[in-house]
């Protein structure tokens, strides 16, 4: 088994100057780009064989939203107020179980909570915005890269997908919120190491099963929380996507993952392990608190110290660990991957959900129509 340092540069999970030197060295940068490795494969075998991907495919036809119009952008967003109300609601960001005294929050009223909250907000739907990005560059790779037919034409639906939640985070952002973030840096590593990696299966782990399985357990916590009625809407139409997304990930992978060595295998529980603690890592959100002039070494401590945060951060992992069983990776080669998630603090959703078909019960706009047809 190769090491945490070969693996992810450091050998402790938690080793904290490590997270912290990396930075995104590039803010200033208006293009970024990633050599491709990858052959843009054709296949002449245009025979329709997959019946789940071509499920996957007619619902993805039919389920297409828009942005500018099924969206009511005339709703009225108080950043401020919002914020406010979540503090005021005792949304307190540590647990009551961390002591402030001494720490860079002792002193913190309300406003600075309020202010946080504001900036917390701008670099999340930031963080969003630029992963959709990376999904949407993923994606048009494995319409090249895939050699089945299938696969190809749901991947072409998948690409408009991305492109409407590039556009609806940044016109949220634009429209609504008081300032963009660049890309986290743990972030951006690792959707170069997906675009970087030549075989086709890999992008399909690192994006499919691995960001947006993450994508949408993020997606799903904040549409709960929040009571702005425009972000919840958006966030809602967005995880009827992301599940279809996820869902093509696990279809694809599962059949391709039986034919696969050990050796093979080792490969991808390894890459699955890497892109868990890069997300980990990024939701430390080292760039709000600089923005909030607190050291960033100093809060990112106590984030790490609160076992009422880690439940939040850990929930994240609620999609991907069940899909990851469900690929077989979790437990071959003598359960590389579970002692991993162990290590990491997550293994204990391995029973819950998996998403190979969640993705119905998620179809927003088939639940609109059916309304919509109702109603008339
Ligand atoms: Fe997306
Ligand atoms: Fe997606």
């Amino acid at each position: 088994m190769s090491s945490n340092m070969e693996l992810i540069g450091r050998d402790e999970i938690n080793d904290l100057e490590a997270i912290l030197s990396v930075t995104n060295s590039d803010v200033d940068a208006i293009v970024h780009a990633v050599k491709s490795n990858s052959d843009a494969v054709f296949t002449w075998d245009y025979e329709r064989s997959r019946l789940p991907l071509i499920k996957l495919y007619e619902k993805a036809k039919t389920s297409q939203w828009n942005v500018t119009t099924d969206l009511d952008w005339t709703t009225d967003v108080d950043q401020r107020k919002l914020a406010l109300e979540n503090f005021q609601a005792d949304q307190a960001f540590f647990s009551e179980t961390i002591d402030l005294k001494g720490t860079p929050f002792e002193k913190w009223t309300e406003n600075e909570w309020v202010d946080f909250g504001i900036e917390s907000q701008n670099w999340l739907l930031s963080q969003f915005m630029h992963g959709e990005q990376g999904a949407l560059l993923c994606t048009a790779r494995i319409v090249e890269t895939v050699p089945w037919i299938d696969a190809k034409y749901y991947a072409a639906t998948q690409v408009m997908d991305e492109a409407r939640h590039v556009e609806v985070f940044a016109k949220y952002l634009d429209d609504k919120l008081s300032g963009h973030y660049p890309i986290n840096a743990h972030l951006g590593l690792l959707l170069d190491d997906i675009l970087y990696d030549s075989r086709w299966d890999m992008t399909y782990l690192g994006m499919q099963v691995m960001v947006e399985g993450l994508a949408l357990a993020a997606f799903g916590f904040l549409h709960q929380m929040t009571s702005e009625p425009l972000l919840k809407q958006l966030l809602r139409y967005v995880m009827s996507d992301e599940a279809r997304h996820v869902a093509f990930g696990v279809l694809s992978l599962q059949e391709y993952y039986n034919e696969l060595t050990d050796a093979e295998m080792k490969d991808r529980q390894e890459f699955a392990f890497e892109a868990a603690v890069r997300m980990r890592d990024r939701f430390l959100q080292q760039e709000v608190w600089e923005r909030m002039g607190v050291p960033v070494k100093d809060a990112v401590r106590l984030v790490m110290a609160d076992e009422g945060r880690k439940e939040f951060q850990n929930i994240l992992f609620s999609k991907i660990v069940p899909n990851c069983k469900k690929l077989g990776l979790l437990d071959r080669n003598n359960g590389l991957l579970r002692k991993r998630f162990t290590e990491l603090g997550v293994i204990q959703f391995e029973d819950w959900v998996d998403t190979g078909e969640e993705y119905a019960m998620l179809d927003e706009v088939a639940k609109d129509r059916a309304a919509d047809a109702a109603a008339y």
